[in-house]
């Protein structure tokens, strides 16, 4: 089983990437194959400016490694790879627009909510789901299945892999399977604003970040004005929600009770809530500060990407599919 994972370098890594996939590609890639996939030609739907990009690119190597993905070297179980060191994808992303109706792409709830927070209605964020069926299916391989970790925001994305799948075996014969999804335990993650915590909606809270930077977005979280003493709503907040991510069950039901007996305040909440994020990223943020060029270097070198059979695995794939539309 080969555990796929894709993130898009559009800015820093956040706690929703964290709990939502980030997490459960760690702890899996201690038993499985894994494979990060960097989505920098996504991201171009996000980021217009080049050095950007590539700083972002190099950040998100740092952040998996220093949150614990050993990858080195070119045995490792665990790569992490561009997306554009497998131009293949981008053909097969080409090819598989062929089965794709624009009905399908219509109904995607991301593509709707991305404009509606000011990304620019791109061709390429409509066929954002194409592009990622065809990350998925460069790597599919016969004997060894792919498993996508996915937050909840996916898995519309990944229904529509599906329907892409189903329409492109209907008309050439059964040529790829679904994909299995892996969901984590906490696949939904809010932002400081109420919404889904995203790069692309300006409302995260960055895993790498001094302890001033993240005390100051806690401290503009915006909550009712409810005065300290009054009884506070601990099941519609959006403090407590986050709060949750870290906290077990004791720890939270002593929170509710002061919280419900109006004991501690917003200010007091915040203050929790990042101290915990400062305390349980410390390791983290030191590890990220003292990774060496050289290491990140040693990632991102298309050679060592393609390594592993991830190359020919992903010139097989475009080869065979070539054979079966009759381009070969
Ligand atoms: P973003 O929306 O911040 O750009 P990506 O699209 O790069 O994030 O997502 C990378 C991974 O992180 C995906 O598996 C996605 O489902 C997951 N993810 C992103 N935001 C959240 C969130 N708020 N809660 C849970 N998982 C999330
Ligand atoms: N679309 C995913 C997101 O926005 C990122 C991604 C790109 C991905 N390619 C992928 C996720 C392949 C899983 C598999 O979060």
């Amino acid at each position: 089983m080969t555990i796929l994972q894709g993130i898009q370098p559009s800015g820093s890594l956040h706690i929703g990437n964290y709990f939502g996939a980030i997490k459960n590609q760690i702890e899996l890639s201690e038993k499985n194959l894994t494979l990060t996939l960097i989505a920098d030609y996504h991201a171009l739907t996000t980021i217009s400016n080049p050095n950007t990009l590539r700083n972002n690119i190099v950040d998100i190597v740092k952040t998996y490694l220093s949150l614990g993905l050993s990858t080195l070297g070119f045995d490792s179980n665990n790569h992490i790879v561009r997306q554009s060191s497998f131009p293949e994808i981008q053909e097969l992303s080409g090819i598989l627009s062929s089965v794709c109706g624009m009905n399908i792409l219509n109904r995607s709830h991301a593509y709707r909510s991305k404009i509606e927070n000011g990304l620019i209605p791109s061709v390429a964020l409509y066929n954002y789901p194409i592009l990622m069926t065809a990350d998925i299916l460069i790597f599919d391989q016969k004997i060894i299945p792919i498993k996508v970790v996915v937050g909840q925001d996916q898995q519309q994305h990944l229904e529509i892999t599906e329907q892409i799948i189903t329409s492109f075996n209907e008309r050439y014969g059964n040529t790829f399977r679904i994909p299995q999804i892996v969901l984590s335990n906490t696949p939904y993650v809010v932002g400081t604003d109420g919404q889904k915590m995203s790069k692309s909606y300006g409302n995260t809270i960055p895993i790498i970040a001094k302890p001033e930077e993240i005390k100051k977005i806690i401290s503009k979280i915006i909550t009712d004005s409810k005065p300290l003493g009054s009884s506070l709503d601990f099941d519609n907040c959006k403090i407590i929600a986050l709060l949750k991510l870290f906290k077990n069950n004791d720890e939270l039901s002593s929170i509710r009770s002061d919280y419900e007996n109006g004991k501690i305040g917003y200010g007091h909440a915040k203050n929790i809530l990042s101290d915990t994020i400062i305390k349980y990223f410390s390791q983290a943020n030191y590890y990220f500060n003292n990774i060496s060029v050289h290491e990140v270097n040693q990632i991102l070198n298309i050679e060592v990407e393609r390594s592993n059979n991830l190359g020919i695995i992903a010139e097989d794939t475009i080869k065979m599919v070539r054979e079966i539309i009759g381009l070969a």
